[in-house]
């Protein structure tokens, strides 16, 4: 947290301890010292949180060389390669980020880890449930995530070859998939220019946007560098986590998905892959287009749909009624606005996302289900995942 007006007064503190020791001054110093305290903590309120902070050193180097000995500090399991990195880094995404110790945020460089052997995962999952059989229910290494190739060759998928649901003919395939770039959804993806890696993010980390994601134009001012996708990012405590219903991300949704039509409405320009409609399902669309579609789920947003509706609005009737819902983190409702902070309650006018359903990383469950689907079973109480929204499919008859 920078705060100019903070390290001014406890700098005019400092000084005034050299000048003035014992006796009435000591109660200017206190009280100098305190109104120091007040300022910074009603600046740390209202300050923009995180972006980059911290030396240069714990995460660039100049020239990959120090008494003669690479300087490639951060690397995930597996990785090996200590050649210089773009952007002079000193690891590649999944170095920095997936680095399978026990922290799930790095405590130097305060890295978000995606892989990581604690028992907190954040709001996208784990990519350990890829790596390590012992922590999933399903048995499945493919099914339990999004098996990016930067995990190494090991896990790759080999049950899909492409995008299930895809709308163009290929998108990306089983050994293309990565976390970044032409191949992958963080950063620029444009087929051909943006490359892969760090690349396709250049400039986002530093001028990274936290919280309130409305505008989406850039990766830097985007929902977690989705290019175009707008969203309220957790801060504080529970930062990168959904935790609980008080303490969570925020989905952007719409009242209709799109109809996909690369005359009119498509993700995909010549030089840039985006959600048209910037909501966190339109995102997953840019690869899946066939499961969000208009065409795709039956043709408009009425019941009889062909598949799960997403990006249409709950009804406020019957089993869906809003009195009857409650936020749940662990099967959210997507929201038409932007909100400013994580809310509790559910409205009238929340929507289906593939989030509802889904986590974008990896889980324990198979088709990356945010819980265990076989536990869903009609007329057999319980309570969460699909009977969030449909409360009464669990009756007992
Ligand atoms: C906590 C990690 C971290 C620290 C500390 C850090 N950087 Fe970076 N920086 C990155 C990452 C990651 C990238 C590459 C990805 C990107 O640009 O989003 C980057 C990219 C850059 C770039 C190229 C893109 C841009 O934003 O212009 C410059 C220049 C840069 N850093 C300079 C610095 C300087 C100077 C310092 C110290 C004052 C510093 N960085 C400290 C992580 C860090
Ligand atoms: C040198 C270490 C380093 C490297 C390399 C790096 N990151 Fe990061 N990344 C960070 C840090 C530190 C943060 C936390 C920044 C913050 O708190 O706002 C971060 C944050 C993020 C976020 C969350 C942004 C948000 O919405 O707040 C994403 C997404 C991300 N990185 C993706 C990537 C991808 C993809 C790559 C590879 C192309 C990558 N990072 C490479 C250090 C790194
Ligand atoms: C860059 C393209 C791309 C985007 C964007 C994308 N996916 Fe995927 N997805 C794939 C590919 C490729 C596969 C098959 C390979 C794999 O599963 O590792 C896949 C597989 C899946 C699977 C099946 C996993 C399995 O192996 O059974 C699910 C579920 C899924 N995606 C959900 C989502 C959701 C939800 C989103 C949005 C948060 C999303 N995807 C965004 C490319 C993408
Ligand atoms: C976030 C809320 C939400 C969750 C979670 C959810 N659904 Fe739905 N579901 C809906 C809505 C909204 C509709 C559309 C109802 C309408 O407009 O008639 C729907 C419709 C359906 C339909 C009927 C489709 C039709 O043609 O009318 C089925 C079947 C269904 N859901 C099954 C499931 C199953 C199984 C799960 C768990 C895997 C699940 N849903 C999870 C909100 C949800
Ligand atoms: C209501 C819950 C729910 C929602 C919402 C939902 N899914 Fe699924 N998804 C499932 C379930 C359950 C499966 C398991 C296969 C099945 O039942 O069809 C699945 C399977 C998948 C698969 C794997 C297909 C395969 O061939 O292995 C992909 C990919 C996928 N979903 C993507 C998406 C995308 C993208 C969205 C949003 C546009 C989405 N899902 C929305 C519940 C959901």
């Amino acid at each position: 947290m920078y705060c100019p007006l903070g390290v001014f007064a406890s700098r005019l503190n400092f000084k005034n301890r050299l000048f003035l020791m014992g006796g009435k001054r000591l109660y200017l110093n206190i009280s100098i010292y305190i109104l120091s305290l007040f300022l910074s903590m009603a600046l740390s309120v209202t300050a923009i949180e995180a972006k980059i902070t911290g030396p240069c050193v714990n995460c660039h180097t100049m020239h990959n060389s120090q008494n003669g000995t690479h300087m490639i500090s951060y690397l995930a399991p597996g990785e090996t390669d200590t050649s210089p990195k773009q952007l002079l880094v000193r690891g590649t995404c999944l170095g920095c980020h997936g680095r399978n110790t026990g922290d799930n945020v790095d405590p130097v460089t305060g890295t978000p880890q995606v892989l990581h052997t604690n028992a907190t995962d954040l709001a996208g999952g784990n990519f350990a449930y890829i790596t390590t059989p012992a922590k999933r229910v399903t048995a499945d290494q493919n099914s339990a995530g999004h098996n990016v190739i930067d995990l190494g060759a090991a896990y790759n998928e080999t049950v899909l070859t492409d995008a299930p649901g895809r709308y163009h003919g290929s998108t990306v395939s089983n050994t293309q998939l990565t976390c970044s770039g032409n191949n992958g959804c963080h950063g620029w993806r444009a087929f051909g220019s943006s490359g892969s890696g760090l690349k396709s993010l250049k400039g986002a980390h530093h001028k990274n946007v936290d919280g309130k994601c409305d505008t989406a134009t850039e990766n830097y001012n985007s929902y977690r560098f989705l290019r175009a996708v707008k969203g309220l990012e957790i801060t504080g405590t529970y930062k990168w986590q959904n935790y609980n219903a008080n303490n969570h991300n925020e989905y952007f949704g719409a009242t209709t998905p799109m109809n996909i039509v690369c005359a009119s409405s498509c993700h995909y320009t010549a030089t840039d892959i985006r959600p048209a409609n910037q909501t966190i399902s339109g995102f997953c669309a840019t690869c899946h287009g066939n499961f969000h579609s208009i065409a795709g789920i039956g043709g408009d947003t009425l019941s009889p749909f062909t598949r799960h509706p997403t990006d249409i609005v709950i009804k406020d009737s019957g089993e869906y009624a809003v009195a009857n819902r409650a936020y749940n983190h662990l099967s959210p409702v997507g929201r038409t606005i932007v909100y400013d902070a994580p809310s509790s309650g559910v409205t009238v006018s929340d929507v289906v996302t593939c989030l509802s359903c889904h986590a974008a990383h990896a889980t324990p469950y198979a088709d990356i289900l945010k819980w265990d689907y076989t536990t869903m079973v009609a007329g057999g109480g319980g309570s969460g995942g699909c009977f969030t929204c449909h409360t009464t499919k669990d009756d007992t008859p």
